[in-house]
């Protein structure tokens, strides 16, 4: 079935945005509830990962609200959030002048297909529920990829796909049904949740990820799977 804010190739970014246009307000609440708040976990892990030095630059793609932003200023990055969602930021930038924390991320309107950064600019560079939304989340790879110095830290953060076919088979069933529901429940926009569905479907999601980060001859190349495959981060180190 088709949805509404999912179209392949020039329509894409368009919908996508609109997509986040439409539920930026009730974004954070909304996946605190889907996830049962589990997506806090996840996301302090990818922090973990990033193995953050004092003094290291770190760019947080489709940043969103900044949750993952947030996190790795506390933990002493120089963060630069990016999101092409005004909305969106706008909500990142009212969370930022309610902190009492030092450093704070600095939020900026780009496209993460198209960054204005010139090339080995970061120590670390993290998408959290990003990659899967580009009209090519190859060509967001190799823009991670060209912003990383040597060295630096990649992190993908999405949902995933399960390898065990049954646990899979009641997961997407979930995704088809629950997620919607929600969606339509809490945010009125049942279509703006079955995206997630759409998105994945159109996704390689951990595997094949991980297959282009090792194509692309990145180090270190990792999986981990969260909940049995559901969530997944990809690990990988520009080569120094
Ligand atoms: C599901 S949200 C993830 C937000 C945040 N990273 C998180 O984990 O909560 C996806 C974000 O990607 C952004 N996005 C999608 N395509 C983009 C693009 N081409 N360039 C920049 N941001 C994009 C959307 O505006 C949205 O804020």
């Amino acid at each position: 079935m088709s949805n509404a804010y999912y179209a392949p190739g020039d329509q894409r970014a368009a919908k996508v945005n609109a997509l986040f246009a439409r539920i930026a307000r009730r974004y954070d609440f909304l996946n605190d509830l889907q996830s049962f708040g589990l997506h806090r976990l996840w996301k302090r892990r990818v922090v973990r990962l990033a193995q953050i030095k004092s003094g290291d630059r770190a760019l947080d793609l489709c940043c969103g609200t900044g949750d993952i932003s947030f996190a790795l200023a506390a933990r002493g990055a120089e963060v630069t959030g990016l999101d092409f969602s005004e909305p969106m930021l706008e909500v990142a930038r009212q969370r930022s002048t309610q902190q009492a924390a030092v450093r704070t991320p600095h939020f900026i309107q780009g496209d993460a297909q198209q960054l204005p950064f010139p090339d080995a600019s970061f120590e670390i560079v993290t998408v959290g529920y990003g990659l899967r939304n580009l009209a090519s989340w190859q060509r967001g790879l190799d823009e991670m990829l060209r912003l990383a110095k040597p060295g630096a830290r990649l992190l993908v953060l999405d949902f995933g796909k399960p390898a065990n076919p049954l646990w899979s088979s009641l997961y997407f069933t979930h995704l088809a049904i629950a997620t919607p529901l929600l969606g339509k429940i809490f945010c009125g926009n049942a279509a703006a949740y079955a995206y997630v569905l759409e998105s994945l479907k159109n996704y390689p999601a951990q595997e094949g990820v991980a297959a282009r980060m090792r194509e692309l001859k990145l180090a270190d190349v990792r999986v981990i799977n969260l909940l049995g495959g559901a969530m997944a981060i990809n690990y990988a180190q520009k080569p120094a």
